[in-house]
């Protein structure tokens, strides 16, 4: 019987990574790559000392309970919504995100979003596949300015900072922002962002981009009063998590036009998606894939996996969320 540590990577990741993993340990897969439920999770982390999970996978005081030997819980994602941290931290098990690696990349889509939003891509794309496209009018598919727009950024963590200089820098836009906390003189420098308040970044803003964690606290920060106070002419963007919109109110406000358009990377119970976003026709809607380039996605799951290697085989950590608690189990 082999007396190296057993770990589980709770979803497939590439070759490369599962090698160097399989270098220090023994190494339980889920080659179907469907989720895990909480039961199956907790079945397959009997003995485990450590798991790689993705934002598909829920880690509470029940799992945690339920796995005694468990040590650590890398998330491959910078997000850990799907961590019940307190539980984690209090059961002294470390948990670990994959933050800065996928900021860059994340920004990219998230203007590839905006852009996608405010000039009609995909709304025009359908219409021009179903053959629809039949003589040009001049005012055909005319959506809102980006340049020179008013660009609103809602939480303004490493990923805001990345599109508002996208914007203020690329695309001559106005940067405006709203934040828990306000970022010091030099960052609002370098990003060209003017710190508002929550009822002004809803009133004055072209474009409004969600980039805030998902918590009790930013559940439904964007639901039905929140959209009446935006701009008629107003798109906005969520690449941040399902939850903060109440999608439920977001598709009347789209099919009402009391907001021009919606681009949507994150839903509230993906990977279902409300009904009602499918029939309305100005909204852009991508499954999850803000952070998902090749090089990203490969440089989140080697950062989890040295978060694992380095904290199991050293005690070491690199991007913990509790690092309080390194060493207690
Ligand atoms: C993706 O949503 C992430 O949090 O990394």
């Amino acid at each position: 019987m082999s007396t190296r540590p057993s770990i589980l990577i709770a979803r497939n990741v590439f070759p490369e990574v599962l090698a160097k993993l399989r270098e220090h340990f023994d190494v339980d897969t889920n080659d179907e790559d469907n989720p895990l439920s909480p039961s199956q999770l907790a079945a397959r982390l009997q003995g485990k000392v450590g798991v790689i999970t993705t934002g598909s996978e829920r880690v509470d005081a029940a799992l945690i309970a339920a796995c005694p030997q468990l040590k650590i819980v890398a998330n491959i994602a910078v997000g850990y919504n799907n961590f019940d941290l307190p539980a984690i931290t209090a059961a002294g098990v470390l948990a670990s995100n994959t933050p800065d690696v996928l900021t860059e990349t994340t920004a990219d889509f998230g203007f590839a979003l905006l852009l996608a939003t405010a000039r009609r891509l995909t709304e025009s794309e359908h219409f021009l596949r179903a053959g629809q496209w039949n003589r040009w009018a001049l005012d055909m598919f005319a959506g809102a300015e980006v340049n020179g727009s008013t660009l609103g950024i809602l939480g303004m963590g490493r990923i805001g900072q990345a599109i508002a200089r996208r914007g203020a820098h690329g695309f001559g836009m106005k940067v405006i922002y709203n934040n828990r906390s306000r970022l010091d003189a030099q960052t609002e420098a370098d990003c060209k962002a003017r710190y508002v308040d929550k009822a002004e970044l809803l009133r004055t803003a072209d474009h409004l981009v969600l980039v805030l964690p998902y918590s009790a606290e930013s559940h439904h920060a964007i639901g039905a009063a929140e959209l009446a106070q935006m701009k008629p002419t107003a798109t906005l963007v969520n690449i941040a998590r399902g939850g903060i919109v109440d999608d439920a109110a977001l598709a009347v406000a789209l099919r009402e036009k009391r907001i021009a358009a919606a681009g949507l990377d994150v839903f509230e119970g993906e990977p279902k998606v409300h009904p009602d976003l499918l029939t309305v026709p100005n909204v852009v809607l991508t499954p999850h894939i803000a952070s998902a380039t090749i090089a990203t996605r490969k440089a989140m799951a080697h950062l989890a996996a040295d978060n694992v290697i380095a904290y199991l085989t050293q005690g070491k950590t690199v991007t913990p969320l509790n690092p309080e608690v390194a060493g207690q189990r």
